[in-house]
């Protein structure tokens, strides 16, 4: 088979300003060992996220031009409201800034104390805005997800004996939703298959619950759905995206992903009565209801871009990047979560740093030298990320992995930036012995690792 090409040309370049090693330490020193505290200018190949980090096409700049700035009933409303309808099949879309802006307004009409939240895994803000209602977030994910040996084509899906165990030990009447992530990020952006969303779907039907996407990456896990689950490869992706919305009362969405835009958010309900509260509090912080917080010219950019993700060249040159990362980091010893994910390779931190014990951060000890070494910018999901105490001061549960996770901006990064990475991340996998434990100078009670002060040891 022949290389599979990024299908789009440039026509608009940033430059990448180059830095040494050397420069990079004293950047690193001075940034307290948390690339969220450097300076974008100061990397090379920034694998931060995946969020808002994605290049717009000519089209959606082309939105951006006829964007109707109107306070009440803007044209780009309506044509964002189509596309979304038009995808989701979802009658009633409400536009917010991010995705966590749909989460807190879901949460705050849906949970609350005393009520449990059950999913494949909650990214951070979900479950910081779940248990800033007093509820708590639980995570049922099938035993193959916490392995990252496993190839099990759908690492991403609920353990459904379980799920039946949390809903019957809260007592289904304090169960307000079942969350289903597509594709489960924290878990290395592995897919759900739709016999699962199916099973989910069942159980919450037989126990009265609403099922809720956090359908972030919903085009990404359709084409897996497409690629891996038997009987689905003659099926379009639009056909999968729209069965997996279908199975669902609701939705949240971060355009930032699969929406192909900078900032944008979208919240998804069928209840008449909950989509009510639901605008009242879009109105409340975000914005009037045909907005949400959004200028006319985003929603442009997000009716072009819900369209452009579920282009099949598109998703294959987007899913065959991470794979081929995954096949030179495996090749070079490196043990990633396997298979690749849609979005993002995630480096099994344990495995790396094995002289490096979880209360010393090795995911952390990781990006520092991924930084140091390549000017690489990547993310820790490990201890850092889960680990603190609850707002009621008791310790976090562990973490089943420490991750390092190297997400991929969309229509960014051409073929020789991910040799570089590669080759970057094989360096500092031949000298792993020489990084350090990592400790914690100064951090906040919740979302700690975005700001907290480290030190290395
Ligand atoms: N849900 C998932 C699965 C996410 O990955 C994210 C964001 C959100 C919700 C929140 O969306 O950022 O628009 O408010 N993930 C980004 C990341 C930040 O880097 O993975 P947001």
């Amino acid at each position: 088979m022949k290389t599979i090409i990024e299908p789009f040309r440039i026509k608009v370049v940033e430059p990448i300003r180059m830095t040494t090693e050397a420069e990079r330490d004293g950047l690193l020193r001075a940034a307290h060992f948390n690339t969220f505290l450097l300076r974008a200018d100061d990397v090379l190949i920034d694998l931060l996220t995946d969020s808002g980090t994605g290049a717009m096409s000519a089209e959606q700049w082309a939105g951006v031009m006829r964007g109707d700035e109107s306070y009440a009933g803007a044209s780009s409303f309506f044509r964002f409201q189509a596309s979304l309808r038009d995808i989701t099949g979802f009658e009633h879309i409400l536009p917010t800034h991010q995705g966590r802006a749909s989460e807190r307004i879901l949460f705050q009409i849906m949970a609350g104390p005393g009520k449990v939240v059950p999913a494949n895994a909650h990214f951070d803000t979900t479950r910081a805005n779940c248990e800033a209602t007093g509820a708590r977030a639980v995570n049922v994910p099938i035993p193959e997800a916490a392995d990252p040996r496993s190839r099990h084509p759908f690492k991403g899906n609920i353990d459904i004996p379980r799920l039946e165990a949390v809903i019957q030990e809260a007592g289904p009447a304090n169960v307000p939703m079942v969350i289903v992530t597509v594709t489960n990020n924290t878990g290395g952006g592995q897919p759900v298959s739709l016999e699962n969303i199916r099973a989910v779907r069942a159980l919450c039907d037989r126990y009265k619950i609403p099922l809720v996407l956090d359908a972030c990456r919903f085009a990404e896990n359709a084409w897996f759905i497409k690629q891996r689950e038997p009987g689905m490869s003659v099926r379009s992706v639009r056909s999968i995206v729209r069965e997996m919305f279908d199975l669902a009362d609701g939705a949240t969405i971060s355009a930032k992903k699969d929406g192909m835009v900078n900032i944008g958010g979208v919240l998804l309900l069928r209840d008449a009565g909950l989509v009510q509260r639901a605008g009242e509090l879009l109105i409340l912080t975000e914005g009037y209801i045909t907005y949400g917080g959004l200028a006319g010219r985003d929603l442009e950019a997000m009716a072009q871009g819900f369209q452009e993700v579920v282009q099949e060249d598109y998703l294959a040159y987007r899913v065959r990047t991470a794979e081929y990362m995954a096949e030179r980091l495996l090749k070079a010893g490196v043990q990633i979560i396997e298979p690749a994910g849609g979005h993002a390779i995630y480096i099994d931190a344990a495995h790396f740093c094995p002289h490096i014990p979880p209360a010393h951060f090795p995911g952390q000890a990781v990006v520092a030298g991924l930084y140091r070494t390549g000017g690489i910018r990547a993310c820790e999901i490990g201890s850092v990320m889960f680990g603190g105490t609850l707002p009621d001061g008791t310790p976090r549960p562990a973490p089943a992995m420490e991750l390092v996770r190297l997400a991929f901006p969309r229509r960014v990064y051409t073929q020789s930036h991910f040799d570089y990475a590669a080759e970057s991340i094989a360096e500092l996998f031949a000298k792993r012995a020489t990084l350090r434990g990592i400790k914690i100078i100064e951090a906040p009670q919740a979302l700690r690792h975005f700001t907290a002060k480290f030190a290395e040891m």
